[in-house]
């Protein structure tokens, strides 16, 4: 169980555990704890300027973020209008509207509209389009820049002998999302086998 006391502030800490609570309760799928802590480490060492997420759900995420590195600028977006709804009004609890812009949409009509170079880019939305996802983001981050994606092993079916029916097409495509970042020239990619699984690749510079 994550108990936020990294975070120094009181009121945002007992905040961010009542986000954290009604997130677990209402059963929205929100980043696991080791994995939140790899990327929050990525966050201390990059000290990204902008930062984009693929798959806000309630902002948990995105605010987690925005406390660990408060310089840098989040770009969400959340194609379910209910969850955006409630990202938008969890940031603008937080008081954070001025650092995380959260985009109402599908990220694969968002994305290729956007201008902006970003220094970290994590993909965190639906698994069969992360290929898609990831061919219009890896566009817009700066070669140095850090391409992070979560549930990577899929409750360990990616690397199973045996997957459940419903899930077959989507893990054939996240197989072959591993596929593509393992062969991609611009790429160094590393799997980590914690909680769901999280890649990290770092775009060569
Ligand atoms: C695992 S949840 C995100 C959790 C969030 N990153 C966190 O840790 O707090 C995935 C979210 O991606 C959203 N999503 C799925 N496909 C999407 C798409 N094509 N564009 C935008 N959002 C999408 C879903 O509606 C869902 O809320």
């Amino acid at each position: 169980m994550e108990d936020f006391l990294w975070i120094k502030n009181d009121e945002k800490r007992s905040m961010m555990q009542s986000l954290y609570k009604q997130a677990k309760e209402d059963r929205v799928p929100i980043l696991l704890d080791e994995a939140a802590k790899v990327i929050d480490s990525w966050l201390l060492l990059l000290k990204p300027d902008r930062i984009l997420e693929v798959g806000a759900a309630v902002g948990y995420s995105a605010i987690r973020m925005a406390l660990v590195s408060p310089n840098s600028k989040i770009d969400t977006i959340e194609k379910d209008p209910e969850r955006a709804r409630e990202a938008r009004s969890n940031i603008q609890q937080f008081e954070l509207v001025g650092q995380i812009v959260l985009h109402e949409g599908d990220a694969l009509e968002l994305i290729p509209e956007m201008t902006e170079e970003y220094d970290l880019v994590f993909i965190d939305a639906a698994k069969g389009q992360y290929g898609r996802f990831f061919e219009d983001s890896i566009k817009r981050i700066r070669p140095g820049g850090v391409v992070i994606c979560d549930n990577m092993l899929f409750h360990g079916f990616v690397e199973a002998e045996e997957v459940p029916k419903r899930y077959r097409t989507m893990i054939k495509k996240l197989k072959a999302f591993h596929e593509t970042l393992r062969n991609h020239p611009d790429l160094e990619t590393r799997i980590l086998s914690i909680d769901d699984g999280i890649s990290i690749s770092v775009k060569r510079g």
